[in-house]
């Protein structure tokens, strides 16, 4: 059954140092679903945030001279600033330093505490400060490494409380029994193999050697385990445990609400082991869906700052455009996989795609329009021209792939599908040569056909790119003349709403890249840094 509400989020980023291209691509994307289910007209909230508590931003903010509410302050204003610019349409924005969302954690603890899934004890062993991670002596190995990240660990020992992980282990398998519940499989195996089958051990959930946290009322001097006071804020945003929280029955609560979390694969086990059991621990239902995606990475490897090889997205959105941005990396690394960021194939996408495929589509369409009809699209003919038939079969067939694709999130597929059907349109042109049809009166019909299959090609390509295409699709419509009402998603099947509409050609949408000139130019981003 298909729910009605969708609720989908990103992590929650930590402000520890300025957001990358790997922080935009997790946002872009979520940003593209929450964008193709509102134009389906779908109730949608998309939520992103910021993740500021813990030792690692305690330890940033000392070494900056600042206190660490002051540190988090600067960094989440330039996260928020990178969302405006890159246009994603986040309804709200949570910080767990919100005093909403820090009473939440609190009321999470006194559940827990009374429930008695949570015992006082003494943590002995190695923790990964950027991973904010606990390790055992078999995980870090002889020389002391997080398995995660590959840094070196340190060794803890403190009093802290710790969460009974085998308590509800029966409904953590329910969970994971469900086919998409984690997706892709091979993440799913992995959890399963990595971790619940050895045995999971119980999580320490407070921290007692450091302040800034959400203090646990019930033990003075300990804080939130980073990690609980994260996980929750997916319901605080909703304003879950306020006397407000229409919010949270609408979008979590309601079995008519998809929930999906979308994760990067360095973050999967909090998601899919603890998250599942802390929701269970308080009663709640679980999320339909926990998505892992893949890595962007560099040459060299992981980005870093050490590396020098993080990429910053402004100079690319100022020379590029956000939109050619959006499109390569949705486009480029297939959703789940990890993927590479290297400037060829960066510029290479843009001008394969964007410039030779669809803007060409757009410019060839209504520059033929305005020259053979005065520049008033022809009625929509069926099966006047061999070819039309097909064109008319491959439109529908993208629009049902498309959207069965991507309510499977498979994000990558849908846009290729699209731009299958846009290179066939260019191909159509090669086969039927308008040009010569405009020369012989008989063919008439056959060229108010091709162009009228052509310019129905431009308005359902445009719509399916507009989740990602988000500045360009308005050039388009106004050229094609079409007012928002008309240009709604429920038209998309209307095979007559461009008839008679008089075009009106716009600037060059996707100007063509000169390969050496920009590879040059984003290799110089990579080295400057
Ligand atoms: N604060 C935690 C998440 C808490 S969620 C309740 C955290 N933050 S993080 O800033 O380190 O990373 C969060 C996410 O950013 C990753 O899971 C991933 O989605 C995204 N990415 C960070 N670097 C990335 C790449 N290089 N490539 C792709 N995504 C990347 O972990």
């Amino acid at each position: 059954m298909e729910k009605k509400r969708f609720y989908i989020t990103t992590p929650i980023y930590y402000p520890s140092g300025n957001a990358h291209i790997g922080h935009a691509y997790c946002t872009t994307l979520c940003d593209v679903f929450a964008r193709y289910k509102r134009m389906r007209h779908f109730e949608t909230f998309f939520l992103t945030g910021t993740d500021e508590h813990g030792l690692k931003i305690e330890k940033n903010a000392k070494a900056a001279g600042k206190d660490p509410q002051t540190y988090v302050d600067e960094i989440v204003a330039k996260f928020k600033d990178l969302w405006r610019v890159m246009e994603i349409s986040n309804d709200d924005f949570i910080r767990t330093t919100d005093p909403k969302h820090i009473a939440v954690v609190q009321k999470v603890f006194s559940h827990m505490i009374k429930n008695d899934d949570v015992y006082l004890g003494s943590y002995k062993g190695w923790y990964c400060i950027p991973c904010e991670s606990f390790w055992t002596d078999t995980q870090v190995g002889e020389n002391h490494l997080c398995p995660d990240c590959g840094r070196e660990v340190v060794k803890e020992e403190e009093p802290c409380l710790f969460f009974k992980t085998q308590k509800y282990l029966p409904e953590l398998n329910t969970f994971f029994d469900k086919e998409k519940s984690v997706y892709p499989i091979g993440r799913k195996n992995e959890m399963i193999n990595n971790f619940i089958k050895p045995g999971l051990e119980d999580l320490c959930v407070s921290r007692t050697s450091f302040k800034w946290g959400v203090p646990i009322n019930e033990y003075e001097g300990h804080v939130s385990y980073v990690w609980v006071d994260a996980l929750f804020n997916y319901v605080s945003a909703l304003n879950y445990l306020t006397d407000d929280d229409s919010l949270y029955k609408k979008f979590w609560e309601s079995e008519e609400s998809e929930i999906i979390h979308v994760i990067g694969a360095d973050i999967t086990r909090f998601h899919t082991i603890y998250w599942p059991e802390f929701l269970t621990s308080m009663g709640l239902r679980l999320p339909d869906r926990v998505f892992v995606h893949g890595l962007l990475m560099m040459k060299d490897g992981k980005m870093s700052k050490s590396k020098g090889n993080v990429v910053s997205p402004y100079p690319l959105i100022e020379r590029y455009g956000v939109d050619a941005l959006r499109y390569y990396l949705t486009r480029e690394i297939i959703f789940g996989n990890d993927g590479q960021f290297t400037p060829e194939q960066f510029i290479d996408r843009i001008n394969m795609d964007l410039v030779n495929n669809y803007g060409n589509l757009v410019s060839r369409t209504i520059s033929m329009i305005e020259k053979y009809f005065d520049g008033v699209i022809p009625s929509y003919l069926k099966d006047i021209n061999e070819q039309d038939n097909e064109i008319d079969s491959l439109i529908k067939l993208t629009i049902d792939k498309y959207i069965s694709e991507l309510d499977d999130l498979k994000i990558t597929e849908g846009f290729i599908d699209v731009m299958n059907l846009i290179s066939r349109a260019n191909k159509y042109i090669e086969e039927t040569t308008p040009w010569a049809l405009a020369k012989d009166e008989s063919k008439k019909e056959n060229l108010k056909s091709v162009l009228a299959h052509l310019a129905r090609v431009l308005f359902v390509s445009t719509k399916l790119l507009e989740p990602v295409l988000v500045k360009k699709v308005k050039e388009v419509y106004e050229e094609l003349n079409l007012t928002n009402e008309e240009a709604d998603f429920d038209n998309i099947l209307n095979e007559h709403l461009l008839d008679n509409k008089k075009v009106k050609k716009g600037a060059i949408l996707f100007p063509r890249l000169d390969v050496n000139k920009e590879v040059e130019y984003v290799k110089s981003l990579m080295t400057n840094k």
